[in-house]
C-alpha cells in the first residue's frame, strides 16, 4: 500500500507544486485546503484537480477539520498559513501558531501514527538578523572582535521617513549584514515572523516531547508558477510583473538597494522531498531540525525589477519611493545546512520569472 501524505494548503502555490512532486515520488495525496480568499474564489483550482488527490475542504483552525484530515496519513506537510503585513495581527497567531498547536495535539490525543511533521516556516522569523558595526572605534583588537555583532529591532517609522533606510551601528555609521544561519537569535519584524517562531519553537518542543519527528524549514522568497496575483503577500516577482504586463510603473520599495534572495518552487519541492527522506533532518539537540531554504544569491530589489521589466519587454517606467513598515533591509539566507545534506538550488530568478510571466499570460 502506498503512504499517504497530508497536504495543508495544498491548494496553494508551495503545496500544489509539492503534491505533484510526491506524487511522482509514489505517495498518495491528500489535500487540506479552506480555499482562503483573495488566493482562492472558493473553487478548487484547475491544478489540483483530475490528479486523483484526495481533497478535503477545512480549515487547521478547526478540530474536525483537521481531524478527518490527519486519519491514515503517514506524513504531514503543514503549510496553511496566513500571510500578509495587515494588523489583524490575532489571525497570524489563529491560523500558524495555533493551527500548528492543533496538529500536534491530534496527533497525541489521537495516538495517530504520523512519521514525520514538517513545517513551512519562514526568512522573516529572523527579522532584520545579523549585523557588524564596521566603525573600527575600538583600539583594542579583541574588543573589536566582540562586540561589534548586533541583531537590530525593527527600523522606526522615523527612520523610514527620513529615507535613513540602511541599519546603522551605535556610531551611526551603515553595519554590515550577514547571511541569515539557523542557529542564530530571532528578531522578527512582524507578526508573520512571530508567529512561524512561535510554531517552530512549539512543534519542536511537542515533537521532541512525544517522539514526533520534526522538520522546520525557513524559504526565502519563493518563485515560480501558480504563485496567485491575488496574494498580496506574494512579493516582488508577483508585484513587479503584474505593474510591468499592465503599463503600470513598476514600484520598488526604499532606495531599492535592499537585497532578498529568491528560490524557485522547484527548488523548495526538492528540499520538501528531502526533509520527507532524510531522517538527518528529524532532531536536533534543540528538538527539531531547522533549515534555510534559499537561491544562495543576493540581489538588489531595483535589480531584480529591471529583470522583470527586461523579461516582459514592458515600457514601464521603474519609481523609486515609499516603504512598507515592518520590511526587512536585507533578507538573504545562508543555506550551507542543507547544502550539507546533498540540496542545492538549481534554478536562478531568471528561470523563476520567464515561467511565472508565462503562466500569469496564459492565466489571467
Ligand atoms: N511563497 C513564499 O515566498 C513563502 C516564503 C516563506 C514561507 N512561506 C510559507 O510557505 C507556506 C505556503 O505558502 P504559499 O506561498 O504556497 O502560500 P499560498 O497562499 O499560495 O498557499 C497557502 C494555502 O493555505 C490555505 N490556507 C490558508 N489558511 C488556511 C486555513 N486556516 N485552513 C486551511 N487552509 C488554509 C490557502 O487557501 C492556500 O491555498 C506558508 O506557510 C507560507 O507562510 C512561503
Amino acid at each position: 500500500m502506498r503512504e499517504k501524505v497530508l497536504i495543508t494548503g495544498g491548494a496553494g502555490f508551495i503545496g500544489s507544486h509539492t503534491a505533484d512532486a510526491l506524487s511522482k515520488h509514489g505517495y498518495r495525496i491528500r489535500i487540506l485546503d479552506n480555499l482562503q480568499p483573495p488566493v482562492h474564489s472558493g473553487k478548487w483550482p484547475a491544478y489540483v484537480l483530475n490528479k486523483g488527490f484526495e481533497l478535503v475542504r477545512g480549515d487547521v483552525r478547526k478540530k474536525a477539520d483537521f481531524l478527518k484530515a490527519l486519519r491514515g496519513v503517514s506524513y504531514v506537510y503543514h503549510l496553511a498559513a496566513y500571510q500578509d503585513q495587515r494588523p489583524d495581527f490575532s489571525k497570524f497567531f489563529e491560523t500558524n501558531t495555533v493551527g500548528t498547536a492543533l496538529l500536534y495535539e491530534l496527533i497525541v490525543e489521537k495516538k495517530l501514527p504520523i512519521k514525520k511533521v514538517i513545517l513551512a516556516s519562514s526568512q522573516f522569523a529572523y527579522g532584520d538578523g545579523k549585523y557588524q558595526c564596521v566603525h573600527n572605534a575600538h583600539p583594542s583588537p579583541m574588543l573589536r572582535r566582540t562586540r561589534k555583532f548586533f541583531y537590530p529591532e525593527p527600523r522606526t517609522e522615523r527612520q523610514f521617513k527620513s529615507k535613513k533606510f540602511d541599519i546603522l551601528c551605535s556610531h551611526g555609521r551603515i553595519a554590515k549584514f550577514f547571511p541569515f544561519r539557523e542557529e542564530q537569535p530571532l528578531v522578527p519584524t512582524n507578526s508573520y515572523g512571530l508567529s512561524k517562531e512561535a510554531l517552530e519553537r512549539l512543534a519542536f518542543r511537542l515533537g521532541k516531547t512525544y517522539g514526533i519527528p520534526t522538520t522546520a524549514l525557513r524559504y526565502s522568497v519563493v518563485q515560480g508558477p501558480r504563485q496567485s496575483p491575488k496574494n498580496l503577500y506574494s512579493g516582488a516577482l508577483r508585484i513587479f510583473t503584474v505593474q510591468a504586463l499592465s503599463g503600470k510603473p513598476i514600484t520598488v520599495y526604499e532606495d531599492g538597494l535592499q537585497t532578498r534572495d529568491f528560490v524557485n518552487v522547484n527548488d523548495v519541492v526538492s528540499a520538501n522531498i528531502l526533509a520527507l527522506k532524510n531522517p538527518r533532518t528529524n532532531f536536533s539537540a534543540f528538538g527539531g531540525e531547522v533549515f534555510n531554504v534559499g537561491g544562495g544569491k543576493a540581489y538588489r530589489v531595483l535589480d531584480f525589477a529591471k529583470l522583470v521589466k527586461k523579461i516582459t519587454g514592458s515600457s514601464s517606467p521603474i519609481l523609486i519611493g515609499g516603504f512598507r513598515r515592518t520590511d526587512t533591509r536585507h533578507a538573504v539566507s545562508d543555506i550551507g545546512k542543507l547544502k550539507k545534506l546533498g540540496w542545492r538550488p538549481r534554478f536562478a530568478p531568471e528561470k523563476s520569472v520567464r515561467d511565472y510571466v508565462e503562466w500569469y499570460q496564459e492565466n489571467f
